[in-house]
């Protein structure tokens, strides 16, 4: 686990958009985070697509969840949002077609939820993640299955109040479920970049990188992914431990 602190959340969007740019490949499968993290980085992606550098033209990209009962139309449909952020010649290259979803919208969300779970067998080659203020990852809530795949979920109450931001501050607002790719779905990517930003996150960062693996804290799981990279801001970091080791570690 690469953990790299950076002083503002500018150079981790940055240094985050960087990793992926190197890394991608024509035809690639991107697992996409939703939420105001990953933002930024996708900023830098649209700007590298305009220069030329960097294209998702060829490549498909995957939403980690979406909420269930949101209108079609809601601009917090997840699909939607990424629609805005990555979809189209202005944007990264990437086609609607090419951008999967989870469809919340059928009678069945289980076999949903399955459908979404055989098409990412494989799994992504670059997965980007956020962080819950509570451990999650994707929509996986604490005291869920460490080895899930792609199911339906409840938000917890934390998460819906974190969320109401986006839902003109009411909770009652928030959709109260989900279908979400499981941690084992998560854990199928090849190469995995988590990016975490403000003293709201620490406690989630510490545990993730230095608590013992727990279903309490769901990106714990990650601790036994073989090629993750952290990129946390400053306050992000605030509580954690070894710090000093981190940032030695990353001046070789
Ligand atoms: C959301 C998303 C996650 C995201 C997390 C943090 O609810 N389902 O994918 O990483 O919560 O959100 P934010 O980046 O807005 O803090």
């Amino acid at each position: 686990m690469r953990v790299i602190i950076t002083p503002t959340e500018t150079e981790a969007s940055t240094l985050a958009a960087r990793h992926i740019i190197d890394h991608a490949t024509p035809g690639m499968k991107l697992g996409v985070a939703t939420g105001s993290t990953p933002l930024g980085l996708y900023a830098n992606l649209r700007t590298a697509h305009e220069t030329g550098a960097f294209s998702l033209a060829d490549s498909t990209a995957w939403a980690l969840d979406e909420y269930v009962g949101i209108d079609e139309n809601h601009p917090e449909r997840y699909r939607n949002v990424l629609r805005d952020q990555l979809v189209g010649d202005d944007k990264t290259g990437l086609t609607d077609d090419n951008l999967h979803t989870p469809n919340p919208y059928g009678d069945d969300l289980d076999a949903a939820a399955a459908e979404y779970e055989a098409a990412l067998s494989e799994g992504v080659d670059i997965q980007i993640l956020g962080l819950g203020s509570d451990g999650h990852i994707g929509f996986n809530e604490p005291a869920g299955s460490l080895a899930s795949p792609t199911h339906v979920e409840t938000l917890t109450h934390e998460t819906r109040e974190a969320n109401s931001r986006f839902f003109d501050n009411d909770i009652d607002k928030v959709p109260t479920h989900c279908i979400t790719q499981g941690l084992a779905t998560i854990m199928r990517a090849s190469d995995i970049v988590l990016l975490a930003f403000g003293r709201g996150k620490a406690r989630a960062v510490a545990q993730l990188i230095e608590g013992p693996v727990s279903a309490m804290w769901p990106a714990t799981i990650l601790q036994h992914h073989p090629s993750v990279m952290i990129i946390v801001d400053e306050e992000a970091a605030s509580e954690l431990t070894m710090i000093d080791y981190y940032r030695s570690r990353e001046h070789v």
